[in-house]
C-alpha cells in the first residue's frame, strides 16, 4: 500500500468541471486532484451540450434568472442559493474566459446567447457550439497542467473516506497497480451524477453516485435525493449511454411530434413536464422523435456538429429525418447535502457540483444551471478550504480492506422499473426490498445500490408529486410549504428495515 505523506494537502475526488474549477481557485496552494481515469475522459461535464447560464443579455438580469430558476425548482429551492448564484453567473463567465475558454460570439465580440426550455429570456452560452462541455473541459485541464501547484492522480479511484473521530482523516483509493492511501483531513467530492444506475441515460456509464456513496457511508446526510431528472430527448437509437439532443434544438424551434405528425405537448414547458408528456405518449403506444427539418434543415449540421454527427452515425439525417427520441436520466438534483460553503455534515468533507445538493435545483434543474453551479460552489469551497487549517496527527490510521470497484449490475434493472419518470408506492416498495440486501452486502453493486436505496426511501416517504418527482397515486402537491428531504444512510437502513418488516407482518396478517 502506498501512503503519500502529505497531510495538509485537501483532495479533491473528481475532475470533472467541479473538481478542475476547484483545484484551480486553491492554487497556488497545493491540491491534489483525483481522476479515476485518463483527465478529461469519462466526465458527464465534457458530455454537456447545454451550455452555461447566465444573465448576460440588454434585455436580463440576474433577478430574471432566479425567478426562472426557482419556477422550474417548483418550490423546492433554497431561494438564498439561487440569488447568490444566479448574481454570480456574468462574473463566473468571465472567470472562465480568462481561463481559456472560448465561448461562442457575435461579429462584435458579444456573447451569443440562446434559448433553452423554461428560459424566459435568451440566456445560454456556448462553445463550439453543441460541444460546450467538452470545448470548457479541454481549456481547463490546459489550465491546470500549466498549474504546479495542483497535482493530479489519474487511475486513481477513491473507494472510502477515511475518519478519525468522526472527522475525515483521508482518503482509501485504488491506483493503477495498489492500494493508495491518502492521509488528508480536507477532501471534496466533485465526482458527479448517478446516470449509470439507470438503464437510460444520457451520463457516462461510470457515473455511479460513488462520491454520494463515500459520504454516505462516512454518516453524511443527504438531501433532495429522490429528485432525478430525465431529459426529454435522448437520442433512441440503442445506444448506451444515450447520446443527448440538446434542449437547444427545441429552443431553435424544432418540435415534439409522433409517428403522425401531430405535436402533443409544449416543447418549452420545463424538463420535467416535457420528460413527463413524452413518457406518457409513449406508454400510450407511440413512437416520439423531434422534428427539425422546417425550423433548421440545412443549418442543423453547422449549429449543431456534435448532434448531427451522433444522428449521421446512426443513419439519420435531421435536415431531412425525424429524430427517435425518448426519456433518460440526466441529472440528479439531490446529493450530499451542504451548506453555503460547500461544506456537508462530516467535518473535513465538501462537495462541489452534481454530487452536492446546494439547494439550488430544488426539484427539477433549469437548463444549463448545472455547469453554472459547478463553476460557480467551486471558489466558495476553495474559499472555505482555505480558511480551514489543516488537522494534524492524521497518520496512524488502520490500512482498512479496498472494497471493489463499483458495478451497477442489478441496480439498473431495479431502479429503472421503480425509480422512473413515474412512481407509485408498490414500484418503490418493491426497489426498497431489492437494493438493501445488496446495499449492505460486500459486491460491486453495493455502493450504487445504497445510493438507489436512499433514493427510493427519500421518493416513497414524498406522497405528493413536485418537480421531477412524479407519484401517480400522489399526483398533486402536497398542501403547506415544501420541504426538503435529508437522510443519512444509517436512517434510511432503519426506515427500509421497518417498511418490509411491516410489510412482512402485514403478509403474516393475510
Ligand atoms: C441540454 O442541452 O438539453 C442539456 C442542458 C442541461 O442539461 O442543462
Amino acid at each position: 500500500m502506498d501512503r503519500l505523506d502529505r497531510s495538509d494537502t485537501p483532495v479533491v475526488i473528481g475532475a470533472g468541471l467541479a473538481g478542475l474549477m476547484t483545484a484551480l481557485y486553491l492554487a497556488p496552494a497545493p491540491v491534489i486532484v483525483l481522476a479515476k481515469t485518463a483527465l478529461g475522459s469519462g466526465i458527464a461535464s465534457g458530455f454537456a451540450q447545454g451550455g452555461v447560464a447566465a444573465a448576460l443579455g440588454a434585455d436580463d438580469e440576474p433577478g430574471l434568472h432566479a425567478v426562472d430558476t426557482l419556477a422550474a425548482g417548483d418550490a423546492l429551492c433554497d431561494a438564498a442559493v439561487v440569488e447568490r448564484v444566479t448574481a454570480a453567473a456574468p462574473e463566473t463567465i468571465a472567470e472562465l474566459a480568462r481561463r481559456g475558454v472560448a465561448f461562442d460570439r457575435d461579429a462584435d465580440g458579444g456573447f451569443l446567447l440562446g434559448l433553452e426550455a423554461a428560459h424566459s429570456r435568451r440566456r445560454i452560452v456556448h462553445a463550439g457550439g453543441d460541444r460546450s462541455g467538452s470545448e470548457i473541459m479541454c481549456a481547463l485541464i490546459a489550465a491546470v497542467r500549466r498549474t504546479p501547484s495542483i497535482t493530479v492522480l489519474e487511475g486513481v479511484e477513491a473507494r472510502r473516506l477515511l475518519l478519525r473521530d468522526g472527522c475525515v482523516a483521508g482518503v482509501l483509493a485504488a491506483g493503477p497497480a495498489e492500494t493508495v492511501m491518502l492521509p488528508a483531513s480536507r477532501v471534496v467530492i466533485a465526482t458527479g451524477g448517478i446516470g449509470g444506475l439507470y438503464r437510460h441515460t444520457t451520463n457516462p456509464l461510470g457515473a455511479l453516485g460513488q462520491g454520494v456513496a463515500l459520504a454516505a457511508r462516512a454518516g453524511a446526510r443527504l438531501a433532495d435525493m429522490e429528485f432525478v431528472q430525465f431529459h426529454p430527448t435522448a437520442l433512441d437509437v440503442g445506444l448506451d449511454p444515450m447520446p443527448l439532443v440538446s434542449e437547444a434544438v427545441r429552443g431553435e424551434g424544432a418540435s415534439l411530434v409522433d409517428e403522425t405528425g401531430a405535436r402533443f405537448t409544449d416543447e418549452l414547458k420545463p424538463r420535467d413536464q416535457v420528460s413527463r408528456a413524452v413518457w406518457r405518449h409513449r406508454g400510450d403506444g407511440h413512437r416520439v422523435f423531434l422534428d427539425a427539418r422546417q425550423a433548421l434543415g440545412a443549418r442543423f449540421g453547422t449549429r449543431f456538429p456534435a448532434i448531427a454527427a451522433h444522428c449521421r452515425a446512426a443513419g439519420i439525417d435531421p435536415a431531412t429525418d425525424l429524430i427517435p427520441v425518448r426519456p433518460a436520466e440526466h441529472y440528479h438534483m439531490g446529493g450530499i447535502a451542504v451548506d453555503a460553503a460547500g461544506r456537508s455534515t462530516v467535518a473535513g468533507l465538501w462537495a462541489c457540483g452534481e454530487a452536492a445538493a446546494t439547494g439550488l435545483h430544488g426539484a427539477n434543474r433549469l437548463a444549463s444551471n448545472s455547469l453554472l453551479e459547478a463553476a460557480v460552489c467551486a471558489r466558495w469551497v476553495a474559499d472555505s478550504i482555505a480558511s480551514t487549517p489543516a488537522q494534524p496527527k492524521l497518520f496512524q490510521l488502520p490500512p482498512p480492506v479496498l472494497p471493489p470497484p463499483a458495478a451497477a449490475g442489478p441496480v439498473r434493472e431495479i431502479m429503472s422499473a421503480g425509480l422512473g419518470v413515474l412512481r407509485d408506492r408498490d414500484g418503490l416498495r418493491a426497489a426498497i426490498t431489492a437494493l438493501q440486501p445488496i446495499a449492505f452486502g460486500n459486491g460491486p453493486a453495493a455502493d450504487p445500490a445504497a445510493v438507489g436505496l436512499v433514493i427510493a426511501v427519500a421518493a416513497l416517504g414524498r406522497e405528493e408529486s413536485r418537480g421531477a418527482h412524479w407519484r401517480s397515486d400522489f399526483p398533486r402537491r402536497s398542501a403547506g410549504p415544501a420541504r426538503r428531504s435529508l437522510l443519512r444512510l444509517d436512517e434510511a437502513d432503519i426506515i427500509a428495515t421497518r417498511l418490509l418488516g411491516d410489510a412482512a407482518l402485514a403478509a403474516v396478517g393475510d
